[in-house]
Order: C-alpha cells, then sequence, then structure tokens
C-alpha cells in the first residue's frame, strides 16, 4: 500500500449538496432529541432517581442490609425506617419487603458484590431502574398506592445466576 500525501485543500473540500443536506437533518435531530431530554427532565419529576447516593463499603452495606433483613423479616416496615437493601449474586437481600400502601418510604440499594440493576416492576406502570455498582449506595423514594405484589429485578447481567435475581416487594393496607 502507498500513502500519498495530500494537500490542505484537499482536505478542506466544501460540502456536496448531500453532504450539507445530512449534517444539517442531523442537526435537527439532535435538536429534538436534547430538547425532549431536556422537557422530560423538567416535567416528570416523579422518576427522578436515585434522590440521594453516597460511597459505602460493599462489606458495611452487606451487613446493614443482613441486619436489617433479619430484623424485618415478615413484618411490616414502619413508616419512616429506611430501608436497605443489597444485590448479591444472585439474590436481594432482603428477598421480601412487606410495605404499607401510601407510605412514602426511602430505600436504600447498593451491591455486594459486582454490578446489578434494580428494576422494580409494578401493573400499573411504577417502574424504576438504578444502576446498582458495589461501593455506591442510592436512595429511591417508592410509594405505592396500590396493594399486591410488586417484583424487584436484576436488569444487568451480573453471572451465571442472574435471570434468578428477582425479589419482591408486598404491599399491604
Ligand atoms: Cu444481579 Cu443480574
Amino acid at each position: 500500500m502507498t500513502l500519498f500525501p495530500r494537500k490542505l485543500e484537499e482536505w478542506y473540500k466544501t460540502f456536496t449538496k448531500e453532504e450539507r443536506n445530512w449534517l444539517i437533518i442531523a442537526l435537527i435531530i439532535a435538536l429534538i432529541m436534547s430538547t425532549t431530554t431536556l422537557t422530560w427532565h423538567a416535567l416528570d419529576r416523579e422518576h427522578q432517581v436515585p434522590v440521594e447516593t453516597m460511597e459505602v463499603a460493599p462489606d458495611v452495606f452487606m451487613e446493614k442490609a443482613m441486619r436489617f433483613s433479619m430484623e424485618y423479616a415478615g413484618k411490616v416496615i414502619p413508616e419512616g425506617v429506611d430501608i436497605y437493601l443489597a444485590g448479591v449474586q444472585f439474590r436481594w437481600i432482603p428477598k421480601e419487603l412487606k410495605l404499607k400502601k401510601g407510605v412514602t418510604y426511602k430505600i436504600w440499594i447498593s451491591s455486594g458484590d459486582v454490578l446489578h440493576g434494580f428494576s422494580l416492576l409494578g401493573y400499573d406502570g411504577t417502574v424504576y431502574n438504578v444502576m446498582v455498582m458495589p461501593g455506591m449506595a442510592y436512595a429511591v423514594n417508592v410509594k405505592f398506592d396500590k396493594t399486591g405484589v410488586y417484583e424487584i429485578r436484576c436488569n444487568e447481567y451480573c453471572g451465571l445466576g442472574h435471570q434468578y435475581m428477582i425479589g419482591k416487594i408486598v404491599v399491604v393496607e
């Protein structure tokens, strides 16, 4: 292969009509997308998660989540109590949270090992998505207006048992 040096003028040729049109189309698309994103951010305050973040050592958070899990196993979590939820290969600790309808809870989420994802799925469109990195804890505020069972699914591939990483939120009266 032989390389020929090019003169500067050859690199900076003026646009052809097609090139110019594509540039204009790309610019319009970029403008529409950024406007939509900013408008969405300003208008949709409900899905601005997480509300708070902090750095935390994975083992410290794991201990907090385990202690929380033991304390509230099978019990309805009272109003005003912060919830600690840890993702580890391949489960959520605690695996089930019992919450009261109409009460806003703060859930701290973190990982004890690798990258996980927190997806809260509800049948009335309640969906929260938070990337769960080890070393960081994320707080989300959740409030359920309907009783029922909601699923927490891991949405980041975290290993061979990733698909079994399903938690539960049971909302009661
Ligand atoms: Cu945890 Cu996928």
